[in-house]
């Protein structure tokens, strides 16, 4: 059978990839399979309004599964995968670094076999049309000085938790399948998503519903850690134009801008609950700032220089950090259902795992 208009996409019903599933299928509207395992970080509700959507099909499985992997290839046979499927939290990955390797690393290099064997079967046309694109982080560049010049396609890996080694590695095996093998891969390194169904256990989403309920806030360190936030619709759309228009066996780095403080961010915030829902007995949420034991190994600054894909390929993001903001305080005051049907057992406990000693001091 000759190949599909289909995408593969894994990791498809975590944040950015359950973004990514409901504007492909609104905006490009080719059908997707979406292999994802549902850990604790994915979620089947974020993709609850492709219930009735025959071109969404949502496989519940690991990307550590070659047989697996292997036969939704060539079932569904598909133009392209696009790999979001990841251990993400890097403070779970200094209390566990051992999930990170498996999926990572281990999963990625299962998928790029996998790949490799289904694109070498096809016919010449087929093959250069085809992609494996690989969704990857800034922090594998490791951490800037205030005054460095900002983390661009050329700089070196120097990867500092064991989650940016793990995707530092899963970024190695791509060039190498490529280098090696002829494997037709574009990568993406992107700064910190944030926007609609991240999982609370991210800054943003976190001090979102902290202060909504009126808990401390937990700053690690003195709050002078930056990071630039891409407004996740913005990280989709660059997604989208690698994917059409990326040249093959480059890499691409996606930001937003948006350098801030972490306490800036947590300050914005708390004034924005402030405004959408007043509390008179909680007074200003500021008061709900509580600094805590620093993230061990923690970087200091992360910022991109993200002209390349401006310049090669058109993109620029769109929303700007406050509007994105406001938007994203918005989502999540209007969305605690979704949130209550989240927070499951394993999601407080690792709250409580992560917290506790923190805020003893
Ligand atoms: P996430 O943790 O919200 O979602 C990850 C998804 O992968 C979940 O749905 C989970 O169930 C799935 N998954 C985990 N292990 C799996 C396995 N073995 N097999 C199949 N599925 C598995 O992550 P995210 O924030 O959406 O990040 C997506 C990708 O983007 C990751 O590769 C991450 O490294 C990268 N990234 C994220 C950010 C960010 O700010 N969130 C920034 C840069 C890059
Ligand atoms: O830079 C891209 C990366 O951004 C992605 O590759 C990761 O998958 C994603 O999780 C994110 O990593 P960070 O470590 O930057 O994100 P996090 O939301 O965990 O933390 C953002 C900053 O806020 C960081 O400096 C640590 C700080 N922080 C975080 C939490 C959870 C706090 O001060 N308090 C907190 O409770």
């Amino acid at each position: 059978m000759a190949i599909q208009n289909t995408i593969l996409v894994t990791g498809g019903a975590g944040f950015i990839g359950s973004n990514f599933v409901l504007s492909w299928r609104e905006t490009v509207g080719s059908p997707i399979v979406n292999l994802d395992l549902l850990t604790y970080a994915g979620n089947a509700s974020n993709l609850d309004s492709l219930r009735s959507d025959s071109g969404h099909t949502l496989v519940q499985g690991d990307i550590c599964d070659a047989e697996l992997v292997g036969s939704l290839l060539s079932e569904h046979r598909p133009r392209a995968i696009v790999h979001f499927a990841a251990e993400s939290h890097v403070d779970r990955s200094i209390v566990g670094p051992e999930a990170f390797i498996r999926t990572n690393v281990q999963g990625t290099f299962t998928l790029l076999e996998q790949a490799r064997a289904y694109w070498s079967g096809l016919d010449e046309a087929e093959r250069s049309r085809f992609r494996f694109l690989h969704v990857s982080t800034d922090e594998v560049y490791g951490t800037l000085g205030p005054d460095d010049p900002a983390f661009s396609e050329t700089t070196a890996y120097a990867p500092n938790s064991p989650y940016a080694a793990s995707k530092a590695a899963s970024d190695h095996l791509v060039r190498a399948w490529h280098h090696t093998y002829g494997l037709p891969v574009v990568t993406t390194n992107c700064s910190n998503n944030y926007g609609p169904f991240q999982f609370p256990e991210k800054l943003i989403p976190l001090m979102i519903l902290s202060a909504f309920e009126g808990k401390p806030l937990p700053v690690y360190g003195d709050g002078g850690n930056v990071r630039d936030w891409l407004f996740v619709g913005d990280h989709c759309s660059a997604i989208h134009t690698v994917l059409e228009r990326g040249r093959v066996g480059e890499t691409y780095n996606i930001g937003g801008n948006s350098e801030r403080k972490n306490l800036d961010v947590v300050t914005t915030i708390c004034d924005l609950v402030d405004e959408m829902r007043p509390d008179a007995v909680l007074g200003s949420r500021r008061r709900l700032i509580t600094f805590v034991k620093d993230r061990p190994g923690h970087d200091r600054r992360y910022a991109i220089d993200a002209s390349k894909i401006a310049r090669e390929l058109g993109w620029q993001p769109a929303e700007r950090f406050e509007s994105g903001l406001r938007r994203t305080v918005r989502w999540y005051l209007d969305h605690l259902a979704w949130v209550e049907n989240i927070r499951t057992k394993a999601y407080l406990g690792w709250i409580e795992q992560n917290y506790a000693e923190r805020l003893a001091g």
